[in-house]
């Protein structure tokens, strides 16, 4: 039994080398999915696994003998990386003042974004974590203002076209059925953004994402977490951020664009591979603005037990 996502639906395979092996057990206390145990003084794959390997890499990573290997799932050993040491890592303070200094940004000078930081933005963010391996999290990258305004554009034309999703009419019909907190989301929030995205790009101004010179949008696909891109998208942010761009998550996009005949010519326009539960997309560039006070920013709630 193994757990399909788009990339793979065959269990990993598990190699181990009884030569190298010390029987530590290191590899079968980290493998959640009861894969591995102890025989005979040596790592052994187990016939009553949870799933199945599901090549998370774990066993691998702690082995201080190099003795097992995972094939499979798109994992090898050729994937095992050395880690930088602790000590090169930025501290509480150092992460802490990044994230504070952090305002959402809208305003973009023109000056593009090198695409070795596009790269190292990707790089950075596919260390996320990404629920099950192999990630089922794909980007989109428009890494000029050009794509961003046509793109902009291309969904304005689109919302359009499904004004009649936001009409009275239609949300009288959905309101038995979505319930009343979604009626007024519809009818307070959803409507008028249908309204000013169209309105404002016909006016010449994009609202939509700000004509900002890069932009990611981050999504899933059918068998992903709804988690998994959002997760992404949020380490995307943190590393521009230590790149010294400015940056801002936009979320009137994704739900938008999931379902029907008009939004898949949409996703296949711009190659958006899936429909999927969740995505977002980020936009980057270098700030026109510098703020020199923050906002405290609360949670709704914190409920401790
Ligand atoms: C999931 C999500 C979706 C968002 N969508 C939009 C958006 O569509 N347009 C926009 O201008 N800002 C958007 N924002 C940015 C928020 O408005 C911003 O985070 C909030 O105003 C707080 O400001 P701060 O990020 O500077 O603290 C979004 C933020 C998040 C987390
Ligand atoms: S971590 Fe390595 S050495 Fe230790 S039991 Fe597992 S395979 Fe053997
Ligand atoms: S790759 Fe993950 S699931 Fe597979 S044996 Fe190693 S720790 Fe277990």
């Amino acid at each position: 039994m193994a757990i399909p996502t788009s990339r793979t639906r065959e269990n990993a395979e598990i190699h181990i080398d009884e030569l190298l092996c010390t029987g530590c057990g290191r590899c079968v206390e980290v493998c959640k999915d009861f894969s591995l145990l102890l025989r005979g003084g040596h790592a052994a794959v187990s016939d009553t696994p949870i799933f199945g390997c599901i090549g998370c890499g774990h066993c691998m990573a702690i082995c201080p003998e190099d003795a097992i290997a995972i094939h499979g799932r798109l994992l090898s050993p050729d994937d095992l990386l050395q880690l930088p040491p602790r000590h090169q890592a930025a501290n509480f303070a150092q992460l802490f003042t990044l994230m504070q200094r952090r305002r959402s940004i809208r305003e973009f000078t023109d000056q593009p974004i090198a695409p070795e930081l596009v790269e190292k933005i990707l790089f950075a963010s596919q260390t996320a974590p990404m629920g099950l391996p192999p990630s089922d999290v794909n980007v989109l990258v428009l890494d000029s203002r050009e794509k961003n305004r046509a793109f902009a554009g291309d969904y304005a034309t689109y919302l359009q076209n499904m004004r009649w999703f936001v009409s009275s009419w239609f949300l009288a019909i959905m309101r038995p059925l979505w319930g009343k907190n979604n009626d007024a989301m519809f009818r307070n929030f959803v409507r008028p953004l249908f309204d000013t995205y169209i309105g404002y790009m016909k006016r010449g101004v994009n609202v939509i994402n700000y004509d900002a010179p890069l932009a990611m949008y981050f999504y899933g696909s059918p068998f992903a977490d709804p988690a998994d891109p959002l997760v992404a998208a949020t380490y995307s942010m943190l590393a521009a951020e230590a790149l010294g761009l400015g940056t801002c998550m936009l979320g009137g996009i994704h739900p938008l664009i999931q379902n029907g005949r008009k939004a898949r010519r949409l996703r296949e326009k711009y190659q958006i591979k899936f429909p999927s539960r969740e995505g977002l997309l980020v936009i980057f560039g270098y700030p026109a603005v510098t703020y020199q006070k923050g906002i405290r920013r609360t949670f709704a709630s914190i409920t401790r037990l």
